[in-house]
């Protein structure tokens, strides 16, 4: 049974903005995973902002905010998405699917939750 779903968008450049005046705002944000996903990569602020759209997503699936690296973006050797959630609570869910998508100027990602 689907219990949730969520959407987000956000401007690759906003992101892109926040890691380039705060270099703490990747280590506050994304996990060891994530950064060692998009380090190196030619659009490596498209792939962020993808996982922070994934983040934000999975919050409205959810209903509420948890901390940001307690969401993790990680890719199949496919290039699949899969959520991992970090978080120790009991969400309430049995099992996630996320899917992303980026551009130039905008990443988005959808997540929807299964019981
Ligand atoms: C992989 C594919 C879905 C990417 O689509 P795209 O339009 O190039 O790029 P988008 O920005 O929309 O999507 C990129 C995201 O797709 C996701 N993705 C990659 N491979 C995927 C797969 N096999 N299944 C589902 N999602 C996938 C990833 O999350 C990726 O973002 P990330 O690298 O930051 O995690 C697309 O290339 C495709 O349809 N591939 C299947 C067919 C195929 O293998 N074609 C290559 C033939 S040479």
């Amino acid at each position: 049974m689907i219990i949730g779903i969520g959407i987000d968008i956000i401007e690759v450049a906003r992101v892109q903005r926040a890691v380039e005046r705060n270099p703490r705002f990747v280590d506050r944000v994304f996990t060891p995973g994530e950064i060692a996903y998009t380090e190196g990569k030619k659009s490596r602020f498209q792939h962020l902002a993808a996982r922070f759209a994934a983040k934000e997503a999975f919050f409205k699936a959810i209903g509420r905010r948890l901390h940001w690296t307690d969401i993790e973006t990680a890719n199949l050797l496919s290039g699949q998405p899969q959520l991992i959630v970090h978080s120790t609570e009991e969400l309430g869910f049995t099992r996630s699917h996320v899917s992303i998508s980026h551009l130039a100027d905008y990443a988005l990602a959808v997540v929807i939750l299964e019981k």
